[in-house]
């Protein structure tokens, strides 16, 4: 099944764009998207902290010129919103980096490449050349190969490193066990059964095999045993020296993303970094760790201005976004709202969802009183509780 950009631009909210996702992945690709570890308490609570916060909009204020620019990391962005990095992006979508990565510098937004992307470094560098790419790192036990991927980011122009900090292993992810969805692959009956009912996915991926563009030295041998070497490659002694080793290494801006207290922020920052990402990994690694936004007030304390945070996990709505900015984000980020419209229409729905983003914010800064984000305070919002 493949959607229309008229089907598209029917999808009136990110769940709606989930949605049209929904029917045209096989349920264990679209469950590995969706699911977060154990319960899916801090998944479903990355999401629901944001009814916790209520907009308190100020009238009369001149609101007719409006601007969602802004800027983030030394650089101007359309709005205070960016791609996360996800890994596997083309495999939900043939060439879903590149599709993602271009829709993303369409619309003036940065973007985030994966270590562990489909694209290498170089195809989407080359594909994409005047975006602001980003390039995110995880630790690696072969220390050779994780300074080679530094080098490689540096040489292709990626403007800012993001360094994941919170998998030192992967979390227990209970869908992808239950749909056979894991190293090695385990397909059951019903998953075979799904994906031949799902031709739109199965047919694109089939014109080109997934691989993992970043670990030429794992190339040989099938997707799965591959995805097996790259997985053992992480590093779980990584510690603090780790990340001061890589602030020397890396010249441009650097993030430390997977933040949810308040010292390893305040730890970060005295490392040199330029900003943290609050981030829980979208729920998809402690379940039972604090939701993003939950997070954040006392992170912004720590921080007190000495460097950026952006707030990633559970951001659906323009709402959200002014909410996080007004708790103390520079801006946010989102993983699964723009692989839901990668998954439903490539580039078309990655701009889908943007469009989407920059529609809700727009009409909610009119209706808060707020003609462009730096008016945007703490002032604006209330804890429910206080209502
Ligand atoms: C991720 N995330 C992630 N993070 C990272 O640093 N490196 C990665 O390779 C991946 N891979 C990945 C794959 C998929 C399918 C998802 C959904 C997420 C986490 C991601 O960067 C981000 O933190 C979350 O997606 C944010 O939560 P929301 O916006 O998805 O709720």
């Amino acid at each position: 099944m493949e959607y229309s950009e008229r089907q598209l631009e029917r999808a009136q909210s990110i769940s709606d764009l989930r949605l049209l996702a929904r029917r045209r992945l096989p349920k264990a690709v679209f469950d590995f998207i969706d699911g977060g570890a154990a319960d899916e308490r801090t998944l479903r609570g990355n999401e629901a902290a944001f009814d916790d916060w209520f907009l308190v909009p100020r009238v009369a204020v001149n609101v007719s010129n409006r601007s969602l620019e802004h800027r983030f990391l030394g650089a101007a962005s359309a709005m205070p919103i960016m791609l996360s990095p996800t890994g596997l992006a083309g495999f939900f979508r043939r060439n879903g980096e590149v599709l993602a990565a271009q829709a993303a510098a369409r619309s003036g937004l940065p973007f985030c490449l994966s270590t562990n992307s489909i694209a290498s470094i170089e195809e989407v560098a080359r594909a994409v050349p005047d975006g602001d790419r980003w390039f995110q790192l995880y630790f690696l036990r072969d220390r050779e190969w994780m300074d080679g991927l530094l080098r490689r980011a540096a040489d292709a122009h990626y403007r800012v490193l993001c360094l994941t900090v919170d998998l030192p292993l992967t979390g227990k992810r209970e869908r992808d066990v239950r749909n056979g969805f894991t190293l090695p692959l385990r397909p059951t009956l019903t998953s075979v059964f799904d994906m031949a009912c799902r031709p739109g996915w199965l047919l694109d991926a089939m014109k080109s095999p997934p691989k993992f563009g970043n670990f030429e030295m794992a190339s040989s041998g099938s997707f799965t045993s591959v995805a097996q070497h790259v997985a053992s490659l992480f590093d779980p002694s990584a510690n603090w020296d780790d990340v001061a080793r890589i602030r020397e290494r890396w010249k441009g801006p650097l993030v430390i993303k997977g933040i949810l207290h308040p010292a390893d922020a305040a730890k970060a920052v005295e490392l040199g970094a330029e900003a943290v990402m609050v981030s829980n990994h979208g729920g998809r690694q402690l379940d039972h760790s604090p939701p993003a936004l939950t997070a954040l007030p006392e992170i912004a304390q720590a921080i007190a201005g000495r460097a950026e945070i952006i707030l990633d996990g559970g951001v659906r709505r323009g709402t959200d976004v002014l909410k996080a900015i007004a708790l103390g984000a520079t801006a946010c980020a989102s993983g699964r709202s723009f692989l839901w419209g990668l998954s439903a229409g490539g580039e078309a729905g990655v701009r889908r969802a943007v469009e989407i983003f920059r529609q809700e914010m727009d009409n909610a800064m009119a209706l808060l009183g707020t003609p462009n984000i730096a008016g945007i305070t703490r002032d604006h919002v209330r804890r429910c509780s206080s209502f």
